[in-house]
């Protein structure tokens, strides 16, 4: 059973493939698009769990297949990770008519991604995501970067993938705290525009995080069908894409605050953000306390945080959370910009938040 759903750009329309075992399907689908050596980039976790069947099913369809490992980890999104990585396409003869393959989570998507849109001044790519945050979210839209030490994602470019392939099965094998992490932006986007799709969640959640096939691939799915519908509409984010972002500013703050280490993993800070976000909208009246109370019960129910004080460790500051989110690089003329509910499903994004409403939500 899988699923197609397209990406609606014009001449750059893609298709994202959801389903269980596509891996094995990938020769076929990658057929077309490939010409010449097709490098496939992964991280060494996912080689030595995923990378043989890809390489094989690719061969099998004919198409000359080579190899790159990184390290796992976020500090591969780095100018050094990027060069070594552009010396390393071009040594095994990729041209401009070629195709380089990113298989696993958002480190490597957002870094090939990168790598291609830059070298020879671009080449097609391709994703197969292989955590749940990746095949939901950062394999689709086309934004691609690597971080710099005056902060995260900050150098990079929109460059779409020509084609995705979202293989649930490899999900299997993501320790629980990434799977749970990645089901945070599925949340979302219940959360953020449709809440029909988040009362599926709240009663097909834990069938779909405990793996069932029918029940993952419609999540996912569902999940890259709000995505990809956004994205056509707002490829280049100056307007709609920025819901995308719904419990993304303050998990940004949070994640600063926590120094991007394992204390707060990406999802989880969205997590936390979200549930921010409607207390904030629920503090100046915008959004009714029940829908609240609905998101933290359904995020607490399948194993997230929702709270400041779920964060191991010291509790950040109020001042430094502000500061830091001051610094995301979604602020706008040095203004946060946030992303407001009114009601689940219903958001809106908004610079004019009274600072005593905020500080009273980073302090509660
Ligand atoms: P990740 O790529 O670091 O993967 C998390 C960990 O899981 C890594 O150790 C990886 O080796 C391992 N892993 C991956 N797939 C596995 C599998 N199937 N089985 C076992 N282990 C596996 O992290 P992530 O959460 O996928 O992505 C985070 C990155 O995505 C961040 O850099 C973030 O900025 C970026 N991001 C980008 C976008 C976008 O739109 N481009 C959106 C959201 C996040
Ligand atoms: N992750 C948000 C976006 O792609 O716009």
């Amino acid at each position: 059973m899988s699923e197609e759903i397209a990406v609606e750009l014009g001449a750059r329309r893609y298709p994202i493939h959801v389903g269980a075992g596509l891996i094995a399907k990938a020769g076929a689908l990658l057929k077309p698009i490939a010409k010449g050596p097709v490098p496939v980039v992964t991280d060494s976790h996912v080689a030595a769990l995923h990378l043989e069947p890809l390489l094989a099913a690719m061969r099998a369809a004919g198409i000359d297949a080579r190899q790159i490992v990184l390290e796992p980890g976020e500090a591969t999104k780095s100018f050094g990770e990027l060069e070594r990585l552009c010396g390393a396409l071009l040594d095994l003869g990729v041209d401009r008519g070629g195709l380089i393959v990113a298989l696993g989570g958002g480190v490597i998507g957002d870094l090939v991604g990168f790598a291609a849109g830059i070298l020879k001044r671009g080449v097609d790519f391709a994703q197969v995501p292989t955590t749940l945050l990746a095949q939901v979210d950062s394999s689709v839209g086309g934004k691609t970067a690597i971080s710099v030490p005056q902060g995260k994602n900050l150098i990079g470019l929109f460059h779409q993938p020509r084609l995705v392939i979202a293989d649930i099965a490899v999900l299997g094998t993501l320790p629980r705290r990434e799977l749970l992490a990645g089901y945070a932006e599925v949340a979302k986007y219940g959360a953020l525009g449709d809440a029909e799709f988040f009362a599926w969640l709240e009663a097909n959640a834990a069938r779909a995080l405990a793996g069932d096939e029918a029940a993952l691939t419609h999540a996912v799915a569902h999940s890259c069908r709000v995505k990809a519908a956004v994205v056509a509409r707002d490829e280049r984010e100056s307007g709609e894409r920025a819901l995308l972002n719904l419990g993304h500013t303050f998990g940004h703050g949070l994640e600063a605050a926590t120094g991007f280490s394992q204390r707060l993993l990406h999802g989880e800070g969205v997590a936390i953000g979200m549930v921010l976000a409607f207390r904030l909208s629920e503090r100046l009246g915008l959004s009714p306390a029940a829908d609240t109370a609905r998101l933290i019960a359904h995020l607490k129910a399948v194993g997230l945080p929702t709270a400041i004080s779920d964060v191991p460790g010291p509790r950040p500051g109020v001042d430094a959370l502000l500061a830091h989110m001051a610094h995301d690089k979604k602020a706008k003329d040095g203004r946060i910009v946030f992303v407001l509910a009114k009601g689940l499903g219903k958001t809106f994004t908004t610079a004019e938040v009274p600072a005593e409403s905020l500080r009273a939500v980073l302090a509660a």
